[in-house]
Parts: structure tokens; C-alpha cells; sequence
């Protein structure tokens, strides 16, 4: 009877045991499936997502430069000289109306204007920009 007694108490200690132990497995078990859904898809270097892109870039430029680069932004009005309207002949451009020449005013600013450094843009950034801005300025 008395050997009875104990066998009793250790299977209820193994089966109190097993089942906290249980319980702990399912409190952390969802973490995989939670680290799949937040996997964003793989960006493709496509000229629309490039597109799309530089729009949002060029949001931070349209105070000074307007909506469609035309040089009539709100902020520009009182420029002097006065924000570059894209559609200008390259002749008025000071680094030149190409790609090159829009990158280098991105990374240096233009000296002696209001048009400033945005240098702190990633490359990626920058070439989409830059590309956007000659597509405004067709
Ligand atoms: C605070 C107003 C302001 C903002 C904001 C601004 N610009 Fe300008 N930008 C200017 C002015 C002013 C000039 C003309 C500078 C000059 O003629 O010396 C200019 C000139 C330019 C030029 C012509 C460079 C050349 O070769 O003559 C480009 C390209 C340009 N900006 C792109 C941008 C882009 C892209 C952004 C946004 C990331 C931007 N700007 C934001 C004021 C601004």
C-alpha cells in the first residue's frame, strides 16, 4: 500500500512536470510563421519602380521646383536666383542638363543659391531622382 502511495505521487510530480513543460513549448512556437509574413518580396531594379521612385523622392523638391519641376513652386517665388525650371535649355543649367550633371548637383548643392547638398541620399536614391528630374525635364 505504501509502495502504491509513492508510485501515485511521482507519476502526478512527472505528469505536472510534462504538462508546464508543454505549455512553455506553445507560448513560443508562432515566432516562425511571424517572420515570413513580414519578409518583403525582393526588389527588382525595374525603370518603373525606378520611376515611382524618384516621384516620391522629388516630393521633398516640389516646394521650391513645383509639381512638374517647372520652377514655380511656392517656396521658389522669392528665390533669387530662382529655382531651375527643368524645362530650360541646357544652356542655363550650371551642371548641365544629363544625368552626370543632375547627380552632381544632388551630391554638392549649387554654391551661392538656395539649391542645397542632398548628398545624405543613397546611391539607388540619387540615380532615381536624378532620373526622374530628366524625365521632367524632357
Ligand atoms: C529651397 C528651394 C529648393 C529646393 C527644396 C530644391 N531646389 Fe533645386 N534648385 C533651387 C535653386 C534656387 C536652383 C537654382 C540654382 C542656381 O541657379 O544657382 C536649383 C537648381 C536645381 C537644379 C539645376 C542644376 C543646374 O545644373 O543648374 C536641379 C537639377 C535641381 N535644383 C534639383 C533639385 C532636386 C532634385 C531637389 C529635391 C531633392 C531640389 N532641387 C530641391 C532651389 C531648390
Amino acid at each position: 500500500m505504501k509502495k502504491n502511495f509513492s508510485l501515485t505521487i511521482l507519476i502526478s510530480i512527472l505528469s505536472l512536470v510534462l504538462l508546464t513543460n508543454c505549455g512553455k513549448k506553445e507560448e513560443s512556437a508562432p515566432a516562425p510563421e511571424a517572420e515570413t509574413k513580414t519578409t518583403e518580396p525582393a526588389t527588382t531594379d525595374t525603370a518603373a519602380d525606378d520611376n515611382a521612385k524618384g516621384k516620391e523622392l522629388f516630393a521633398q523638391c516640389t516646394s521650391c521646383h513645383g509639381d512638374t519641376g517647372a520652377g514655380d513652386g511656392p517656396a521658389g517665388a522669392a528665390l533669387k536666383p530662382p529655382p531651375r525650371n527643368f524645362k530650360a535649355p541646357a544652356a542655363e543649367w550650371k551642371n548641365g542638363k544629363t544625368l552626370e550633371g543632375i547627380t552632381k548637383t544632388l551630391k554638392e548643392g549649387i554654391p551661392g543659391s538656395s539649391m542645397a547638398s542632398y548628398a545624405y541620399l543613397s546611391e539607388e536614391e540619387s540615380s532615381a531622382l536624378a532620373k526622374y528630374v530628366l524625365e521632367l525635364a524632357k
